[in-house]
């Protein structure tokens, strides 16, 4: 669809304030494909209200994320960014992808038993087909690669399923998607439970560090974190709380675990857990710095928004027509 270019697309839910595994899983690999790949990066808003949302906040966070994403160093000239609910096609195509989607398919997502256990009063139609809408944000695009953490793994490979499938009925309309889990970063944990994964919607502050927190806050959450009754800064099973701050300093610092366990012999976890606050919070100060200027200019965001919006609807259109032609919808001129 772009002179022969490859797609990059993914996507972050606005539906609370984005933490460092958001980041290390995703935000920032989003810019690696951004010389070779066209590159398609959404906040996803309709997702984020298959759980309940606060207007004002969901609003808010909307911008907030699109600035985050520049902030990240994704420019905006090279890349599309966009809201999805801006992009009508979408559901379109998500209302078709539910006619050949299975129900016992998406009984098995391991993120839908979770988020039905954890909202149980609020087990709704959407929280179920929400990997169908995730499918369709994919599938618009004729998208190659979608850069993710593990934990969305299982959607994309759905998404694949469901392509194959539609192409096995209707060939060449879908290009299959590959989801990219990078090696360090995929799984970042709670601070607080090191077992569960880092997550924006944590009841305990405490347990997620923000992109946003400042850096007396970063390391007093590092300093409180989790750890083991052990000593030593080795990368072992068993050792979750510990295993988890080696893989992130890993991540700030590109450094090997024999590296770090080399640099940490003969210090205790207190001087470990500081040295992880710090270049974690060094890491930040930059894309925070970026991210107050974008902030303060909401009408400029706003124009990324309309123009994001136009770029991906050009593409999308595309696809919906080329879909519906094909299932046998009357096309009127
Ligand atoms: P969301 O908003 O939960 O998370 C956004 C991205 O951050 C990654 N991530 C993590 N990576 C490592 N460690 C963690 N603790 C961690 N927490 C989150 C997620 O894997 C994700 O890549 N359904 C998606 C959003 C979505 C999407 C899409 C993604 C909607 N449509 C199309 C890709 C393509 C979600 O809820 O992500």
């Amino acid at each position: 669809m772009f002179q022969n270019q490859k797609v990059s697309y993914s996507g972050v839910q606005p539906s609370g304030n984005l933490t460092i595994g958001n980041y290390l899983g995703a935000l920032r690999n989003f810019s690696t494909y951004s010389d070779d790949y066209k590159c398609l990066y959404c906040v996803v808003d309709q997702h984020a209200i298959t759980v309940r949302q606060v207007p004002a906040d969901l609003r808010r966070r909307t911008y907030e994320t699109l600035a985050l994403y520049m902030a990240c160093g994704l420019d905006p000239e090279k890349t599309t960014l966009y809201v999805q609910s801006h992009v009508h096609e979408h559901t379109e195509l998500a209302w078709i992808l539910n006619c050949f989607t299975m129900f016992g398919e998406l009984s098995r997502m391991t993120q839908f038993k979770d988020k039905s256990a954890k909202h149980a009063d609020n087990i709704n139609a959407g929280l179920f087909t929400y990997p169908v809408l995730m499918a369709s944000d994919i599938l618009l695009y004729q998208t190659d690669v979608v850069p993710v953490g593990i934990d969305q793994k299982q959607h994309v490979e759905l998404c694949r399923d469901i392509a194959t499938r539609f192409n096995s009925l209707y060939p060449d309309t879908f290009t299959i998607p590959e989801p990219i889990v990078s090696k360090s970063g995929m799984k970042i944990m709670s601070l607080a439970e090191p077992t569960k994964k880092m997550s924006k919607s944590d009841e305990n502050p405490n347990a997620v560090v923000y992109i946003l927190d400042d850096k007396d806050t970063i390391i007093r959450k590092f300093k409180r974190a989790v750890t083991d009754s052990d000593t030593e800064v080795r990368f072992a099973p068993g050792k979750d709380g510990i295993n988890n701050l080696m893989s992130i300093y890993a991540c700030f610092t590109g450094k090997t675990m024999e590296e770090i366990e080399a640099e940490f012999a003969g210090k205790g976890y207190g001087d470990f857990k500081l040295a992880v606050g710090e270049v974690c919070a060094d890491a930040l100060a930059p894309v925070q710095q970026r991210f107050v200027q974008l902030m303060a200019d909401k009408g400029a965001l706003e124009a990324q928004m309309k123009k994001g919006a136009e770029e991906a609807s050009y593409i999308a259109r595309r696809t919906v027509s080329k879909v519906e032609k094909k299932l046998g919808f009357v096309q009127l001129r």
